[in-house]
């Protein structure tokens, strides 16, 4: 064989994906990633300036669409948009969402926090399935795709408002599997452990946030960074996951199975 790379390998080719909160954070490093893998990419979002900006940035076959995944009219029309300019719908990354807070007791947790964070993290999730499924049934086959949390997986990570918003969506993954899978929809989430992202950044220095946070986690000598989720979201939307459904791909370096209190004690005792 003559010198010079191979070609890269395009996972996403052909297919048509949609990508909710895709304006910063893990999903911008989705819809950049799925756009480099051949996808085209509609970014879903509220912040206009930064959404536009970023298909701007990738240019052909990438488009920005003001989308409030609280809203079902603003769910209906991105779906309805993608379909009408692409001609179709593959994947749908429900990733959008919001925290009310770091951490806290219910004791000071408002109602109305509550709501507002169901209403954008399960409501939104809720709704994207619901249109994405509306197109892909009649397709025979699609991908749905959410962002949970490691939360999900073990107690003590977050609000107790973000925690019910993400076991909702654990919820919807086992629901949906079942239901959709006759039609050849596989269904799946990817929970992550604390990356920064624009949800993290305010109040704490990111590299202090970082340090933190591997400090705290259990495999070292890597950092979770928006990269490591997008390549996740990028193995479960492409064709070699394609009998993998039902599934919450926990991307936390193993922290939800370790339990670190006795060798702790034991190492105190050295
Ligand atoms: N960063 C973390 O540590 C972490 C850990 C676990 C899970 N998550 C989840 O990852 C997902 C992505 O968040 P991120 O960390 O990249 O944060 P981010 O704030 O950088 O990105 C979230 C995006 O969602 C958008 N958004 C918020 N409300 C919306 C609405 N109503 N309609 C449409 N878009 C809306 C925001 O404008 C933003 O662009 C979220 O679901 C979050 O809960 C994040």
């Amino acid at each position: 064989m003559s010198g010079g790379s191979a070609a890269p390998c395009k996972r996403l080719e052909g297919k048509v994906a949609i990508v909710t909160g895709g304006a910063s954070g893990i999903g911008a490093a989705a819809a950049q990633l799925f756009h480099e893998n051949g996808a085209k990419v509609v970014i879903a979002d509220i912040q206009d300036n930064l959404g536009q900006a970023l298909a701007d940035k990738l240019g052909e076959d990438a488009c920005y669409v003001h989308c409030d995944v609280s809203k079902e009219e603003d769910v209906s029309n991105l779906v309805d948009t993608t379909v009408s300019k692409y001609g179709k719908l593959d994947i749908m990354y429900n990733n959008a969402g919001i925290i009310d807070r770091a951490y806290g007791s219910i004791l000071d947790t408002q109602k109305s926090d509550l709501e507002r964070v169901l209403a954008v993290n399960t409501v939104g999730g809720f709704l994207g399935a619901k249109h994405a499924a509306r197109v892909m049934e009649p397709q025979r086959k699609g991908c749905i795709l959410f962002t949970a949390s490691a939360c999900t997986e073990i107690a003590g990570l977050g609000s107790p408002a973000y925690a019910v918003s993400k076991y909702g969506i654990i919820a919807l993954v086992k629901h949906l599997a079942a239901d959709l899978g006759q039609h050849g929809i596989r269904v799946n989430c990817i929970s992550p452990f604390g990356l920064v992202t624009g949800m993290t950044s305010g109040g704490m220095d990111p590299e202090l946030f970082e340090a933190h946070m591997s400090e705290m986690g259990n495999l070292k000598g890597q950092v979770l960074r928006t990269d490591g989720i997008a390549n996740a979201a990028l193995y479960l939307a492409s064709d070699e996951a394609n009998y993998v459904s039902g599934v919450n791909f926990v991307v936390d370096g193993g922290f939800s199975i370790v339990n670190p209190t006795i060798a702790n004690a034991f190492n105190r005792t050295k």
